[in-house]
């Protein structure tokens, strides 16, 4: 691995704060910011300074520990009370990936289980949870590549969409997870990076992560994905997951949707690669995930000139649902779903997160 910092870190004890990279200034700024305060985790998770949804719930556990600070651990009521607003409020920064949801849940259910402790003593408690919840992604990550890498074999080039990678997790990532595996069993790659309109996370992001790992990429716009397809240069597709369904439907970036269809009219098959804290078995199917809108400014004046005429309408959704019958298999740490049904995604992850 390169001795990048650590994309997301907790520094000191529960008086500390949190450090990031900032994923807006990459990849020509490798620059981490500290965000002492909650606010400054919301807007860094709201602006995607840190993005990516492993990664996005991290921030916001540890986001907890720093919304606490400006509370008395004197005032059991007044440390509840605060708790319960912080949570609530870093799940307004973001909508659709539910790995935020799930680790608000998390941080909520040690909170329940320990609420007689002095809240000194809750507080450490809390830190430990985060601090857990950022060492199972990383675990679930590098088990993740392992599941996905065997599913490469006779592949030589593959496409990617957005950022799956270690910056968008804890470390190493999904869908990068699986290239990294492939690479550290001797497997050649060349990966297709999609850049990733509008906010480019495949052109700033995993093309550098990839360059960093010396894996051969090569950056197309996300028009381009039929034309290297027909041309076979690329055998599957794998990208990450923001919310799956309990059908398997899978919301990821925008774009997302249509390389499948891309790829099943190719005859590719296409991989989706998340752990058990992205899916969502408390809804049926992808109908039900809320997609979000961003605003008109990344379409229209994306990274500093102005692209569009002023006053245009303009539809930014963030996301895509990706219906299950066009995804081949699902990833995950516990093994592969496939077929991707309810059936499969409850026998693989329903234990998990049901
Ligand atoms: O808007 P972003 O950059 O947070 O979107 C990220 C993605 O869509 C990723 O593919 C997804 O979160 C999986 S990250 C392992």
């Amino acid at each position: 691995m390169s001795s990048r910092p650590e994309t997301i870190e907790w520094i000191g004890s529960t008086d500390g704060h949190l450090c990031l990279i900032d994923q807006t200034l990459l990849p020509t700024d490798l620059q981490r910011i500290d965000c002492k305060d909650v606010e400054t985790v919301w807007e860094a998770i709201k602006m995607l300074r840190v993005r990516g949804a492993p990664a996005i719930g991290i921030a916001a556990s540890y986001g907890t520990l720093a919304g606490l600070q400006t509370v008395d651990d004197q005032d059991a009521a007044a440390f509840k009370a605060r708790f319960e607003e912080v949570t609530k409020y870093l799940e307004t920064s973001r909508p659709t990936a539910v790995n935020l949801f799930w680790a608000m849940d998390r941080m909520r259910n040690c909170f329940a289980e320990n609420e007689s402790m002095a809240c000194g003593d809750l507080r450490s408690r809390l830190l430990e949870e985060a601090r857990a919840i950022h060492a199972e992604d990383r675990q679930m990550c590098h088990s993740i590549g392992k599941h996905g890498a065997g599913l490469l074999g006779g592949v030589s080039g593959v496409l990617t969409h957005c950022n799956a990678g270690g910056l968008a997790t804890a470390e190493y990532g999904t869908a990068l997870s699986v290239f990294f595996t492939a690479q550290d069993q001797g497997h050649d790659l060349h990966v297709f990076v999609d850049e990733t309109r509008p906010l480019l996370q495949g052109a700033r992001l995993t093309a550098w992560e990839l360059m960093q790992r010396n894996i051969k990429a090569t950056l197309i716009c996300d028009s381009m994905a039929a034309q290297v397809m027909k041309e076979g240069k690329v055998q599957a597709v794998v990208t990450g997951a923001d919310r799956i369904a309990a059908n398997g439907d899978s919301a990821n970036k925008i774009g997302t949707y249509s390389i499948a269809v891309l790829a099943k009219a190719h005859n590719i098959p296409f991989y989706i690669a998340a752990p058990s804290s992205t899916f969502d078995l408390s809804i049926q199917s992808g109908e039900q995930i809320p997609i979000e809108l961003r605003g008109s400014d990344e379409i229209t004046n994306g990274f500093g000139r102005q692209t569009a005429p002023d006053g245009v309408e303009v539809y930014n959704p963030a996301f895509d649902v990706t219906p299950a019958e066009l995804i081949r298999a699902i990833i995950t740490e516990r093994g592969v779903i496939d077929p991707v049904t309810s059936s499969g995604v409850a026998d693989v992850v329903g234990a998990a997160v049901g």
